[in-house]
């Protein structure tokens, strides 16, 4: 039985099943759908949820969409290396091995000492042809094909797992064994499936190496969010699934559908604006501009040239955009105004709609005695609005509405007072929990009607809905 099928008759969420199988609600969803297929592994964990009604067969013939992991070929003639690090997850290597060889990658792997210690040099050989590369200073293998060689013969690395100590050599420029040499010397795309306890990924220092390796140019795939194998904690470390690492992989080579939208500018807002009341307060929201950052990267890898501009976030700029950071609403719109002419505006900033009219100069002092205090607010101007009526408007215009009651009509009557070609609304009502959090359910309003999205993680938002941006402009199913 289908995926879908058993999900639509059985009375078992998505949700409920991704986490009896420890994948993400967003897997579960591609898989639904078609877009990817499931590593051999997870089609059995998903075979025994389902009581056997879904066997690893059922997912062989879905038809995946074109950036799908599914589809055969995609990789034709690409040369991956890949390096295997050493976690547990290093398990799942072994069919990422696979799936980039029935693409029609050719797969050289370089796996670390410690990598040898989860998945044995024997395993890895017979899976991708050839035997793996491991050691610096063996003088055959740097005679046959050294590390320059290694580095530079590859169109693509991947590291899979990416450990965090093997992202922290990495931040830094080390290179004190085969991995880290091959890394340091090649000028391929570099793609990362970091893979790691919640708390080692969480921590500062770790967030630090993401966003110098990103800012580098490395390309992330996951982590995910999911019970780890390891100490049955759950959190976001989980590496990706080998299927969304492939996904990812060909879109980093460019592969069919991979840059849809080539050639294009975009100005994304997002996050939270701060308007100063006097040297220290603000008035400020809860957004973590989480949506607008995967919207915005999810643009660039379409292949957009794409400005983001952000108010105060605690979250890394994506890579591939160029993010212009400002505090207020009025510094926003200075910044997507020099940020025009664009062919598509999304504004997904929470932009506060007051200012304090007069901010103090210096810090406000409590009186004695007087136990009240009023604050004089004035509007902010409408980006949205004045992009929307202006002489510069992107083609595309896409907004917002944060609500917590009527959703869809509200949204409605806002994509019209606002002039927007599009509206993003979705329910921010304190329980959903939407503000701040990973996942969102969204009604994109349009012209031709409203689309109910189901819950999805906020990257998968951002995808779908540069999908529909791509389909579009460029009026066909590309991505
Ligand atoms: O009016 P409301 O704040 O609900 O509208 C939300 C939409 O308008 C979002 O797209 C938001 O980014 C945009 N907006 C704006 N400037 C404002 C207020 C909202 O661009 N001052």
């Amino acid at each position: 039985m289908k995926l879908a099928e058993w999900i639509n008759s059985s009375g078992v969420s998505a949700r409920e099943l991704a986490s009896r199988v420890e994948t993400t609600e967003a897997t579960i969803s591609r898989l639904r759908n078609g877009r990817a297929q499931p590593s051999m592994e997870l089609a059995q964990r998903i075979a025994h949820a389902t009581g056997g009604a879904v066997t690893p067969n059922d997912f062989l013939d879905s038809a995946p969409e074109s950036t799908g992991a599914g589809s055969s070929g995609t990789l034709e003639a690409a040369r991956v290396l890949l390096v295997i690090s050493g976690g547990i997850a290093a398990y799942k290597s072994l069919d990422l091995i696979r799936r980039l060889r029935e693409r029609g990658a050719a797969v050289r792997v370089v796996l670390t000492r410690a990598g040898a210690q989860f998945v044995t040099p024997l395993s890895v050989g017979a899976l991708a042809g050839q035997a793996p590369h491991t050691d610096l200073f063996d003088a055959k293998s740097e005679f046959d094909v050294g590390h320059i060689r290694l580095a530079r013969e590859c169109d693509l690395v991947v590291v899979a797992p990416a450990t965090a100590d093997i992202m922290a050599k990495m931040a830094h420029g080390q290179a004190d064994d085969l991995a880290t040499a091959v890394l340091l010397a090649t000028d391929a795309p570099l793609l990362l499936a970091p893979a790691m306890n919640p708390h080692m990924w969480a921590s500062k220092a770790t967030q630090r190496n993401v966003v110098q390796l990103t800012s580098d140019g490395a390309a992330l795939v996951g982590p995910n969010r999911g019970e780890m194998a390891e100490s049955g904690e759950a959190g976001i470390g989980r590496m990706a699934e080998v299927a969304e690492i492939v996904d990812a992989a060909e879109r980093l080579l460019g592969g069919p559908g991979g840059k849809p939208l080539s050639g294009m500018r975009a100005v994304v807002t997002s996050g939270p604006t701060h308007e100063p009341i006097d040297p220290v307060r603000y008035i400020a929201n809860r957004s973590s501009g989480k949506q607008g950052h995967a919207i915005a990267a999810a643009l660039a890898k379409a292949g957009v040239d794409v400005t983001l501009v952000s108010g105060p976030v605690r979250i890394p700029d994506p890579q591939g955009v160029t993010a212009v950071h400002v505090e207020s609403a009025r510094e926003m719109l200075e910044a997507v105004e020099k940020a025009l002419p664009a062919d598509i505006g999304v504004f997904a900033a929470a932009v506060a709609d007051w200012r304090s009219a007069a901010p103090a100069d210096q810090k406000m002092k409590k009186e004695t005695g007087v136990d009240t205090m009023a604050l004089d607010l004035v509007q902010n101007p409408d980006i949205l609005k004045l992009v929307s009526r202006g002489h510069k408007r992107p083609k595309l215009v896409i907004g917002f509405a944060a609500e917590t009651q009527n959703v869809v009509e509200n949204a409605m009557a806002k994509r019209k007072a606002k002039g927007a070609d599009w509206i993003v609304a979705n329910d921010v009502g304190h329980a959903r929990g939407v503000m701040g959090g990973d996942v969102n359910a969204i009604h994109l309003v349009s012209q031709n009607g409203v689309e109910d999205w189901p819950e999805m993680d906020k990257d998968e938002v951002a995808d779908r809905l540069v999908r529909a941006i791509a389909e579009h402009v460029t009026g066909k199913v590309s991505v």
